[in-house]
């Protein structure tokens, strides 16, 4: 059987999360992404999302190991040339943990370990890129709220937390695609976590899969003001253009991130013009839409508010793939340590249909 792209292909079972593209249902381990974020922190649904457990009440589970990086990975990382892209510098600094780094230590802690270390890697040559003095990791401070000072170097405000952790929680996991099934063909081999994650950095940094959120900023810039949102979509739907942040390969409803995150943005509702053209865009876009692409249920997906959201914390574009990916950190791992609870090397056939001489 050959199917263009694995299109509709069922190539693992798993037990990590399921979407449910018709009905607009994400859920990780058996629970609905909108009970887990309110109920838990960044911390706890990435533990939830390795072990299928939740920390002891007694217990409190932080990403502190592994923000400490290893010398040699600082060196790699202040060697890139200031214009070496972030998510080219993240996959050279996470080459840089080759498998003696963690000799013996089992593969759940690995993932912890680079889970805490991704976004100290992402500030460190964001910072390194701009001139600016690093900043070191603050061990009073949570995931997300690090994550923050590491890149800005100021203490930040609750609701800037807030509506980033609730992205990051958001993207997290989402079954099987591009980068995650990368993660887990390079682990089939029974290579190990670094080269998984590696592979799935390279990925996630092609623009039909991790790039879109910073094309909505760029959408949302062309755009401008709210009397120019029909002008603009038109003629990039009659050019045959695709409108960046709409669609989904499985949700054909509304996506259930995008709701979430909305949600947040109506919260942060008045205190920022992109978040007010964003949201009003979002409704005369659906409906050119469905004039130009009738029955295609084109909605948003979770770019288009996430990129909202990045753009009313003053999250720069560059930072968004990178974001994403860090948090998607979690998925990652989580599918490559599953793969080989269960492992079969993939190796899909291939049909020759070139000359014969
Ligand atoms: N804008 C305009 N038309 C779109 C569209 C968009 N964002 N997304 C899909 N379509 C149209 C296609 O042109 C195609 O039309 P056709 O039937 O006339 O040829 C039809 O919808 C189906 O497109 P297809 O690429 O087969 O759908 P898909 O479900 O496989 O695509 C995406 C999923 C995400 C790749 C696609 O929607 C897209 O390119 N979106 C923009 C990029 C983006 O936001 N990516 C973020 C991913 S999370």
């Amino acid at each position: 059987m050959f199917q263009k792209g694995l299109k509709d292909v069922v190539a693992v079972h798993t037990k990590i999360a399921s979407v449910e593209g018709d009905i607009g249902e994400l859920r990780y381990r058996g629970t609905k992404i909108g009970e887990l974020i309110t109920e838990h922190s960044y911390e706890e649904i990435a533990y939830f999302l390795w072990t299928g457990k939740f920390p002891e009440q007694n217990e409190t589970f932080t990403l502190q190991e592994g923000r400490e990086l290893p010398e040699h990975v600082k060196i790699i990382i202040d060697a890139l040339p200031s214009e070496t892209p972030l998510m080219d510098a993240m996959r050279t600094a996470i080459s840089g943990y080759s498998h003696h780094h963690f000799t013996n230590q089992p593969i759940e802690q690995q993932a912890r370990h680079l889970t805490a270390a991704l976004p100290v890697i992402i500030a460190r040559h964001y910072r390194n890129a701009n001139g600016l003095p690093i900043v070191e990791p603050d061990p009073s401070l949570t995931h997300t709220a690090n994550y923050l000072w590491m890149l800005t170097g100021t203490k930040p405000a609750d609701v800037h937390v807030e509506a980033l952790e609730t992205y990051l929680k958001l993207t997290m996991e989402h079954g099987m695609n591009a980068s995650t099934f990368a993660a887990r063909v390079t682990i089939s081999t029974e290579s190990d976590l670094t080269a998984a994650v590696t592979s799935a950095l390279g990925a996630m940094k092609g623009p039909l899969h991790g790039g879109a959120p910073s094309a909505v900023i760029e959408l949302l810039e062309e755009i401008g003001t709210q009397e120019n949102i029909t002008h603009v979509i038109r003629k990039k739907l009659q050019n045959g253009e695709r409108i960046m942040g709409f669609g989904h390969r499985i949700y054909k409803t509304e996506d259930p991130r995008s709701i979430l995150l909305r949600d947040k943005c109506d919260m942060l509702a008045g205190q920022d013009g992109w978040l007010d053209l964003a949201t009003t865009a979002e409704k005369e876009i659906i409906a050119l839409l469905e004039t130009y692409k009738p029955g295609r249920k084109l909605y948003t997906n979770v770019e288009y508010y996430a990129a909202a959201i990045m753009r009313a914390i003053d999250m720069p574009p560059e930072l968004f793939t990178p974001t994403f990916s860090a948090a998607r950190m979690v998925g990652w791992t989580a599918h490559a340590i599953e793969q080989l609870s269960d492992n079969t090397i993939f190796r899909p056939q291939s049909v020759y249909i070139g000359k014969k001489s």
